[in-house]
């Protein structure tokens, strides 16, 4: 898969460029093509919008500036970037932020900012490997530090999500990202023993990711890391309302897996754990 390399507009931008549209003939304005990347001066003319390229689009009447959700421009025209896959039954869409968008999934909205601000701030070294991939937020991150880190994504409808986002470009193109389109639960079972020094378990909400989090599986991330090597789980607030906490039973599952809890953040809603160095 490739990256689109595209224009992309949030609805509120595409709001304020409609308005102009309908009420000037002729002006310049400043905005981002890349979701808050970087900005870029361009014109309307005549009820249309020139982009820098000399591409031109319309606004149409049908544009709704209530759908949250980011648009991206092809051959002259907008289109919304949401889609539901009538096979698997859910609805994807690519929602703006005040900085890089979020994946929605049917209800479920894969945000994870503190979770990926302390990867930043740990700087993985080495082989990583990090599952499931999203919009390849956690794997960009690793990647700027580690020498290689494979992903691993089971829906072909999420990498082609993250194929249009400005923000998902590195996944598609820094050279020491492998991507796997399969399940990780499966793939694992053919990775050396002891070999990952940083693993990142990002799986969405246990109903709708398989094995992610299972017993079988947290024994196949234990037998792939190198002794030493951290484990950062993301642990979801599975049935929190009926005071069930479900990251304490994924960590019982890791640590009867051999794993060390280093430490539990239960506001970021995530784990950093170690398979020790002696056994
Ligand atoms: C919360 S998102 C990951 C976000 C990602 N870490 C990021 O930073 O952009 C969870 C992803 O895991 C994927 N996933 C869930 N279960 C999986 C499995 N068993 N194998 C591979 N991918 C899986 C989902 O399809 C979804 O795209």
């Amino acid at each position: 898969m490739n990256y689109k390399n595209v224009p992309v507009l949030t609805n509120k931008t595409l709001a304020q460029l409609k308005e102009l549209c309908d009420n000037q003939d002729t002006c310049s304005v400043t905005v981002s093509l890349d979701l808050n990347q970087s900005t870029t001066e361009i014109r309307i003319e005549n009820g249309m919008v020139v982009l820098p390229s000399g591409e031109t689009f319309t606004i149409p009447d049908s544009f709704s500036p209530e759908l949250n959700v980011c648009y991206f421009v092809k051959d002259g025209l907008l289109y919304p970037l949401q889609f539901f896959d009538q096979v698997r039954g859910f609805s994807y869409q690519l929602v703006p932020t005040s900085f890089r968008p979020i994946l929605r999934i049917s209800a479920t909205q894969m945000h994870k900012k503190p979770f990926l601000d302390r990867l930043e701030k740990e700087r993985p070294s080495g082989v990583g490997l990090d599952g499931g991939t999203g919009l390849g937020y956690s794997v960009i991150v690793a990647s700027r530090t580690a020498t290689h880190v494979i992903t691993v994504e089971w829906d072909p409808n999420v990498l082609e999500m993250a194929t249009y986002n400005p923000h998902s470009r590195e996944l598609f193109e820094r050279e020491n990202i492998r991507t796997i389109l399969g399940d990780l639960t499966k793939e694992i079972k053919s990775f050396k023993s002891d070999w990952f020094d940083f693993i990142i378990q990002d799986g969405g909400m246990p109903k709708s990711s398989g094995e992610f989090f299972s017993q079988s599986h947290a024994l196949e991330l234990f037998r792939v890391m190198k002794r030493g090597g951290n484990l950062y789980f993301y642990l979801p607030r599975k049935g929190i309302t009926k005071g069930r906490d479900f990251g304490q039973e994924q960590i019982t599952r890791l640590r009867k897996a051999g794993f060390e809890l280093v430490e539990r953040d239960m506001d970021g809603s995530y784990g950093i754990f170690r398979k020790p160095t002696m056994t």
